[in-house]
């Protein structure tokens, strides 16, 4: 009996893996490499620190502890100027239909998402009403494919585990729901998101009827 929807934000709701790119890209080249968005790919869903670790790890170079907080505090002054000028024309389509639907359906609805920016975004594009809770990387430690930010949602919601539907972009984001015992709806492609329950191109093709088939 499905109670709760618990939504990721980037790539299910806003497409800010764009400007996580070009950050990490001005970072990279800042040091002295570059990499592809073929293996931006590979960044969706992780937190920004383990995310410098994989990047510089491309890079082959290595920096402490204290050079890697920088660094990333670096990357996020440029990606907080690209995301403050967000409007709600960037909300992915049917999102905002999809969120007001299952909300109508008395569904309760969270975000789980990696960043801790969320609330920045969501204000920017004004979404912020639609969500009866907000869990994101200010409130967990552990980086998906660990399910504690989708567990925490739930826990926020008052529902169990098995209650809940995650919309997840990312292989690592599909993982945690699993691991989290949650269905969960892929978003994007079926070849990549295999381990989802069903998977649509974008919250545009979700319905009522697909989420309580689930
Ligand atoms: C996730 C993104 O939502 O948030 C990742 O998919 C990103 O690419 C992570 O690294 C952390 O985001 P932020 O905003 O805290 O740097
Ligand atoms: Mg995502």
């Amino acid at each position: 009996n499905l109670k709760a929807c618990i939504f990721d934000l980037d790539g299910v709701i806003v497409d800010t893996a764009v400007y996580h790119y070009k950050a990490w890209r001005r970072l990279a080249n800042q040091i002295g490499f570059d990499f592809t968005e073929e293996q931006n790919e590979e960044l969706k869903g992780i937190s920004r620190i383990e995310s410098l670790k994989i990047i510089l790890n491309w890079g082959g170079v290595s920096k402490s502890e204290e050079e890697m907080q920088e660094l990333a505090t670096l990357k996020n002054t440029w990606y907080v100027d690209m995301i403050t000028k967000m409007t709600p024309n960037e909300i992915l389509p049917g999102a905002k239909e999809f969120l007001e639907s299952v909300r109508e359906n008395n569904y309760l609805t969270a975000l789980g998402s990696a960043s801790k920016n969320s609330e920045t975004i969501l204000n920017q594009i004004g979404l912020m009403y639609l969500f009866d809770a907000l869990v994101d990387g200010n409130k967990v430690t552990k980086s998906k494919p660990n399910p504690e930010v989708f567990l925490v949602g739930a826990q926020e919601l008052g529902v169990k585990p098995e209650e809940c539907v995650v919309f997840e972009d990312a292989i690592a984001g599909v993982e945690a729901a699993k691991r989290g015992n949650m269905k969960t709806v892929g978003i994007g492609k079926a070849d990549v998101l295999t381990e989802a329950d069903i998977v649509v191109a974008g919250l545009f093709e979700m319905t009522i009827e697909k989420l309580e088939s689930l």
